[in-house]
């Protein structure tokens, strides 16, 4: 279910403790387009660090690339971006506020899944140990029947797109009777297909200059040098060519923070495989991208695994990781097996022989790929929000803590000194000269100590080591956790081994 409130703190909290700003906020912003601040770089580099290592640096099948964002035109007409990367849009007349239809008519879906969910939670409290939450939805009648009524929408909506027909998208909106949510008002225009691609010009001069586009996928970049990297690396299939970068659409819908932006970061890897093997890779897949979600600590139900209906013009099976943000469980994640439509497309288009010679079968085919692409930006919200809590303490204080996992933490450690004097803030910062190298620290000496943890529960720092006057005395310090706010006592050059635990990237 959604949580505006959560959400709305969230965002605040993004903004107050230097994680994410508002692009060009001296100018009144830049909708849909967010800058990264000094905590919000150090964790999204660190997520980064998490999926390169776990895909590159684990897998001795995969390898990594950078390709340039700007690519040659003929990319996009191969891969069908330029004729089938469009989205249905929708005015409202009233609010002069425009939608993408589909999301209007997803939405409406969602609303009723709300009752389901609501339906299920009664149940669950008037049965108690003894409800079967299965028997439950397939055989009370109002939950049927809303579970009928959503097929039936979806039915309609995904056929009016896959054959492009506009009208009847339009007539689906007017037949639910969705209003829209700003003016509260069911005056709509027509719906009108739209481009998702930024396009600009190469060139110095308007004759000589050519239009080509900001990618909207990091997966094309692959594609393309699918032979210069199997060539050169070697690989034998099954193998995998991962990339992180920049993508950018044109989003209509962009009123969702981070969630959708017009300029955002993917982690995408393409899996080559042996054409038949691609439903068994797709499977492996599921579940090697599972692993690494739930090994950062957030719990099982915080995702949901969702089977596309309709499928892209590219893929012959997709699922979407769906995480429950703030607002609502939506797609963190997705994982297609994407056929040999790409590698086929370009060969066709460049006239360049895309193939692989499979010494074992003595063949030479276009491979079938298995795609897993994650958004970024999308991995940061989840982090953040799910990380985001309030807590009234024992003494009857409250604290706003980030359980960021702390291998993801902006800062690892930070160092104080009990007070300002005494020598404590030169031994607090030999200290962090000897643990700066191995581990993102942070030295503060102003306001009370009480305060100073609070503001790195507020950036999630797992560790404060404070030193205080018996510091100088035996070499030892406290170091706070941040979760349990317990603190021990220990020793200088014990400090690596302790934290160094907890910090450890999983595997
Ligand atoms: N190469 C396949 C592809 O691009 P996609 O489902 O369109 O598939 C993959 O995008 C992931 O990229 C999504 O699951 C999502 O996490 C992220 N993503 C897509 N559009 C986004 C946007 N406008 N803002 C932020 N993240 C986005």
């Amino acid at each position: 279910m959604p949580n505006d409130d959560l959400f709305k703190k969230v965002i605040a909290h993004a903004k107050e403790y230097g994680f994410i700003f508002q692009s060009s906020e001296v100018y009144d912003g830049l909708s849909a387009v967010y800058d990264y601040g000094q905590n919000g770089a150090e964790l999204k580099n660190n997520i980064k660090d998490y999926w390169w290592k776990s895909m590159v640096q684990y897998h001795e099948n995969i390898v990594g690339i950078d390709a340039a964002i700007f690519m040659h035109p003929a990319v996009w007409k191969a891969s069908g971006h330029v004729d089938a990367f469009n989205d249905p849009l929708i005015d409202n007349k009233d609010s002069k506020k425009r939608y993408r239809a589909d999301v209007l008519v997803e939405d409406h879906c969602a609303k009723i899944e709300g009752k389901i969910e609501k339906e299920v939670k009664k149940a669950a409290k008037r049965f108690g140990d003894k409800f079967d939450e299965k028997q439950f939805i397939t055989t009370n009648p109002r939950v049927v029947g809303y579970n009928e009524k959503i097929g039936e929408i979806k039915d309609s909506l995904y056929k009016a797109m896959d054959n492009e027909d506009l009208p009847a998208i339009k007539q689906l909106i007017e037949d639910l009777e969705i209003v829209c949510p700003i003016s509260g008002t069911r005056n709509w225009t027509d719906v009108r297909q739209f481009n998702l691609m930024f396009a600009t010009q190469l060139g110095s001069t308007a004759e000589g200059a050519s239009t080509i586009y900001l990618r909207p996928e990091t997966a094309q970049g692959i594609f393309v040098n699918y032979l210069n990297v199997q060539k050169t690396s070697r690989m034998k299939l099954p193998f995998g060519i991962a990339q992180i970068g920049k993508a950018f659409r044109n989003e209509i819908v962009a009123r969702q923070f981070i969630f959708r932006m017009r300029e955002f970061e993917q982690m995408e890897m393409q899996f080559f495989v042996r054409p038949g093997t691609e439903k068994e890779w797709f499977e492996y897949w599921k579940e090697e991208r599972m692993k690494w979600h739930f090994n950062m600590g957030i719990p099982g139900d915080q995702y949901r695994l969702y089977e596309h209906e309709k499928l892209a013009h590219y893929a012959n099976a997709a699922f979407d990781v769906e995480f429950n943000f703030p607002i609502g469980f939506k797609e963190l994640e997705g994982i297609h097996s994407r056929t040999n439509f790409d590698l086929s497309a370009h060969q066709e288009h460049s006239g360049r022989k895309i193939q692989y010679f499979d010494p074992e079968t003595k063949e030479s085919y276009v491979p079938f790929v298995v795609e897993t692409s994650i958004g970024l930006d999308r991995t940061f919200l989840a982090v953040l929000s799910y990380a985001y809590q309030e807590e009234k303490l024992e003494d009857g204080s409250e604290r706003t803590v980030m359980r960021i996992p702390p291998f993801l933490a902006p800062i690892k450690v930070a160092v104080f000194p009990l007070v300002n004097k005494d020598g404590l803030p030169d031994k607090s910062k030999e200290i962090m000269d000897t643990l700066k190298y191995d581990f993102m620290c942070h030295y503060e000496e102003k306001d009370s100590i009480g305060k100073r943890y609070r503001r790195h529960d507020a950036i999630g720092t797992p560790y404060c080591i404070t030193v205080d006057h018996q510091t100088l005395e035996d070499n030892t310090v406290t170091i706070r956790e941040r979760d349990s706010m317990k603190q021990d006592r220990v020793a200088i050059d014990q400090i690596p081994e302790v934290v160094k635990e907890k910090l450890r990237m999983p595997r």
